[in-house]
């Protein structure tokens, strides 16, 4: 996630605004920042590695000439960190600039036939490629507007854009499929950003954009077209009256809840990841005499989750565990032969990297698994993943944990098919459904929300829950049990439903709330008779269920549904969900800022 901000004013130089404006942009990524006006015929561009505040310090952001220009605060994705990756980029003749937020998937194909028309690259990211496209296009005599359009159409993948050129020196364009892009409509001047936030000092007046659509800004006005027809849509203004704090949360209470609204992105983001790495990570895998699964908090809850995968799917044996237990508990079984795959959000905590050094003196290979680039664990792992969901500020991990999982399935089915254990068709039928998880979760989050609060409301004043499941659906008992105790203080127990009967029944006494978790599985007979055993002991039976799950319906006094068929493996993205939900609600209910739970931080660093 990284983020873009254009200024056009009537007059007067933009650089200072800018700056400002990515300040306010600054949570969506802060490894390194730029920006580029256009002034005079030419285009002036400052950028380096580093946090706004250290950059601006070596470079002095406020100085570029001219009143027309573009920034990006950056979260790196294609490319390291360092000053040739930062954007804006810009083509070979240095007449366009451009600022990207999204990841141009095909990106790899377009170099190479660029290069091959004597185009030369200077970065390693994705973005480099569209103003070169777009100097190919005008090189072929077309209008500016035209050869941006054309050169949207060649990318796949997803972009919000900003652009500026000396060939049209008073004009902004913008484009968005798939990453957020507002404009912002002020008096002699205007505005484009990936929130509102970064303008809102400056108007309070948004027009939000479309996918497949371009905007065309001038300082006194705007023009929107469909990037298909090139049919102009009018659309107007609309009054944004958030209060600073709201607006940094664009309109959500709290980062915990926006972050659970943005699980659709993330995962549509963690889908996209480049194949070269996920190939490379699913070898190691396969070849391994043993495979670990280190992690901590939800993160493990994605290993124990992946486990089941990688076993339903592949037929390959894993070890979940957690990494405080790592050395103690499976220290002396790991050696050259074994492949240890590190689950870490942040990449820096303690613990993970502690079984990783451990490992690494026993010539193991690591994999890792993270979400911020250049962190300690991308530096020690053979091969690393990042998942693109971007900064997560809330404490407890949400997108961060369903986009793992993503992940993670992308992995298992990656092994699945470098063993044979699945037909070319089941492949092609799960690659669909992975695809559409993303809508799936949109629409559970769509269904829940109410529900949620409902449910949170009626028993808010519980003092423990118990959270079931069987199969991989433990899991997402254990993940939904961590979410409520962490950020509503309620004690908790998850347990897989099977071992009620073992011991944890005797906790049982009427009206207690056991939140039974039930995708339509190979487990959803069993379950029912573990429901049945609670509910004959008194316990108020909450059930996460598929769409139409009449039987479980009936036997619960509360229930949310999750839409859609869903396969056992994939089952935890969606059934999560509504747990998430009830847990926010439950802290929100009780007076607790869901954000900063007492006693935690995001990323814990000692062990
Ligand atoms: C819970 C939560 C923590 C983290 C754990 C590991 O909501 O966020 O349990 O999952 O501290 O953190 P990472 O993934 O950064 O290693």
């Amino acid at each position: 996630m990284c983020g873009i901000f254009g200024c056009i004013c009537k007059d007067g130089n933009v650089a200072k605004l800018i700056h400002e404006a990515l300040k306010r942009l600054e949570y969506r990524g802060y490894d390194s920042v730029g920006e580029a006006t256009v002034f005079g015929g030419k285009i002036y561009v400052k950028k380096e590695q580093g946090k706004i505040d250290e950059v601006h310090k070596l470079l002095n952001l406020d100085d570029l000439p001219g009143s027309v220009g573009i920034g990006h605060t950056r979260w790196a994705t294609h490319g390291a960190p360092r000053r040739e990756n930062a954007h804006p980029h810009l083509d070979c003749d240095e007449n366009i600039a451009v600022v990207h937020n999204g990841i141009i998937e095909n990106f790899a194909e377009l170099k190479v036939e660029l290069e091959e028309l004597g185009h030369v690259f200077k970065s390693k990211t994705d973005t480099e490629v569209i103003p070169h496209l777009i100097e190919e296009n005008l090189k072929h005599g077309l209008p500016f507007i035209d050869a941006v359009r054309e050169a949207l159409k060649r990318l796949e993948g997803s972009y919000a854009l900003a652009i500026i050129t000396t060939v049209e020196p008073d004009k902004i364009i913008c484009a968005r499929k798939e990453s957020p892009l507002i404009l912002g409509v002020g008096r002699d001047s205007m505005y484009c950003a990936s929130d509102i936030p970064a303008f809102l000092p400056l108007t309070n007046k948004a027009v939000i954009l479309d996918d497949y659509e371009i905007a065309i800004l001038q300082h006194d006005k705007y023009e929107i077209r469909r990037l298909e027809n090139w049919e102009q849509i009018l659309r107007e203004p609309e009054t944004i009256t958030w209060t600073p704090e709201m607006a940094k949360k664009q309109g959500y209470p709290h980062f915990m809840l926006k972050e659970i609204h943005e699980q659709p992105i993330a995962l549509r983001n963690a889908l996209r990841l480049q194949d070269l790495y996920l190939d490379l990570m699913a070898t190691f895998l396969d070849r391994a005499k043993n495979v670990f699964l280190v992690a901590c908090g939800s993160s493990y809850h994605a290993c124990l989750a992946a486990s089941y995968m990688f076993s339903k799917l592949a037929y390959l044996p894993t070890y979940p565990i957690i990494a405080s237990e790592f050395i103690e508990q499976t220290g002396m079984a790991v050696n050259i032969d074994s492949t240890i795959l590190a689950v870490s959000q942040s990449g820096e905590t303690a613990d993970t990297l502690a079984a990783v050094e451990y490992a690494r003196n026993r010539a193991a290979t690591i994999l890792g698994l993270t979400n911020v680039v250049g962190s300690t664990l991308t530096r020690v792992s053979r091969v690393y993943v990042v998942q693109q969901s971007g900064p997560e500020i809330g404490v407890a991990a949400t997108k961060t944990f369903t986009a793992q999982l993503i992940v993670l399935a992308q992995l298992a089915l990656r092994v699945a098919k470098l063993r044979g254990k699945i037909s070319s068709q089941e492949i092609k039928r799960i690659e669909r459904e992975l695809k559409n998880i993303p809508n799936m979760v949109e629409e559970t989050i769509r269904r829940n929300e109410e529900k949620a609060k409902q449910i949170a409301e009626k028993y808010k004043d519980s003092k423990v829950f118990l959270f079931l499941g069987r199969g991989i659906s433990v899991a997402t008992a254990l993940e939904g049990r961590l979410k409520l105790m962490e950020i509503s203080y309620v004690p908790a127990v998850a347990f897989p439903a099977g071992e009620s009967k073992h011991g944890p029944i005797s906790l049982v006494e009427p009206g207690i709330p056991a939140i039974f978790i039930c995708p339509r599985d190979e487990t959803h007979k069993t379950i029912i008779g573990n429901i049945m055993e609670m509910k004959a002991r008194g316990a108020s039976i909450i059930s996460v269920i598929e769409e139409g799950d009449e039987e479980i319906k009936q036997l619960s006094d509360d229930y949310f549904e999750v839409p859609g068929k869903i396969s056992e493996v994939f089952s935890p993205i969606t059934f999560v969900i509504p747990l998430q939900l009830f847990a926010y609600y439950m802290a929100v209910k009780k007076g607790y800022n869901p954000d900063m739970p007492r006693n935690l931080a995001k990323s814990v660093t000692v062990k």
